[in-house]
């Protein structure tokens, strides 16, 4: 059996799950592809290279907006029907607000490509839109205890594909949220929260050019004209703001902060990292 771990991690929390899962594949002996879905020509070359394969794909994102980062949904909707005997183990990472409806959401989009989910995992890692904050929501996570749960999963899921018949995951178990957060998830988009928010702009009188910003941007959507212009695809990762060692971005941390600290509050989601099996 071959394994793709496939993720997308604008500030590297993810990568820290992705990285877990696939060191603990490679102690299992087995063959693994790491594809990084910073740029979606990347993907798409990587994609069609492991899928002439029946695999087990394991595919992780952040939380955003109480959903997978639509970028990582447009991947798998853009992947081919699944060989027959391909497995799909979904992941995600939240920052102690809600991990939403993104591991059922995910299950589902994989289940209908005709990969069997396996197992899940939603990973409590610090949130990416508060890296001023003074307390910063999920402060210290993805920690070892988080990473070691990642490897028990492992552990299952290897177990389960050396059995005569393999266990699918019950995706039912997915489906975790209080009703009330799971109206909210229903009501909540990136798209919304884009639509909601001023564009990122910057203030030209600090800002220097030096294109910090566009090279960190993991969907390539800034251009330099000649100052930062910021394109549609823009998936709000926020880290061009981080990038700029000028802090040019009209941004309003504290503002941000209390929102999203407001938010946490209102949730009934127990804070902690949980696998599914
Ligand atoms: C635009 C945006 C939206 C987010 N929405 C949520 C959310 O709905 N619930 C939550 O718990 N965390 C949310 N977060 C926090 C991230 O899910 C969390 O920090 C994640 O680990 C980031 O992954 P990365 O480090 O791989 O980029 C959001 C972060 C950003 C930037």
């Amino acid at each position: 059996m071959k394994h793709s771990v496939v993720y997308f991690s604008p500030a590297g929390s993810t990568r820290l799950v992705a990285d877990a899962i696939h060191s603990r594949l490679t102690e299992h002996g087995q063959e693994v592809v790491l594809v990084d879905l910073r740029t979606s020509r990347r993907a798409a070359t990587e994609q069609s290279a492991f899928l002439r394969h029946p695999c087990c794909l394991w595919i992780g994102s952040p939380v955003y907006c109480d959903h997978a980062v639509p970028l990582v949904a447009d991947f798998i909707e853009g992947l081919p029907p699944a060989l027959p005997r391909s497995y799909a183990v979904p992941f995600v990472t939240w920052g102690g607000v809600t991990s939403g409806v993104s591991l059922a959401e995910t299950a589902e989009q994989l289940r209908k490509k005709n990969f069997m989910p396996l197992a899940a995992a939603k990973v409590l890692a610090v949130h990416s839109s508060m890296w001023r904050a003074s307390q910063p929501l999920a402060a210290g996570h993805p920690d070892q205890e988080d990473l070691a749960q990642i490897a028990l999963m492992v552990d299952n899921v290897i177990g389960n594909l050396q059995r005569a018949e393999i266990a699918p995951l019950d995706i039912k178990v997915l489906d975790y949220l209080s009703p009330a957060l799971r109206a909210d998830a229903a009501n909540k988009s990136l798209a919304a929260a884009k639509a909601a928010m001023p564009p990122l702009t910057v203030d030209e009188q600090r800002c220097l050019q030096c294109g910090d910003c566009a090279e960190r941007c993991p969907v390539a959507a800034i251009s330099l004209a000649p100052f930062p212009t910021i394109a549609d695809d823009c998936v709000l990762c926020l880290q061009c703001v981080r990038a700029c060692p000028q802090e040019a971005f009209i941004f309003d941390n504290d503002a941000v902060a209390a929102r999203i600290a407001a938010m946490a509050g209102r949730s009934d989601e127990n804070k902690a990292t949980q696998i599914f099996l």
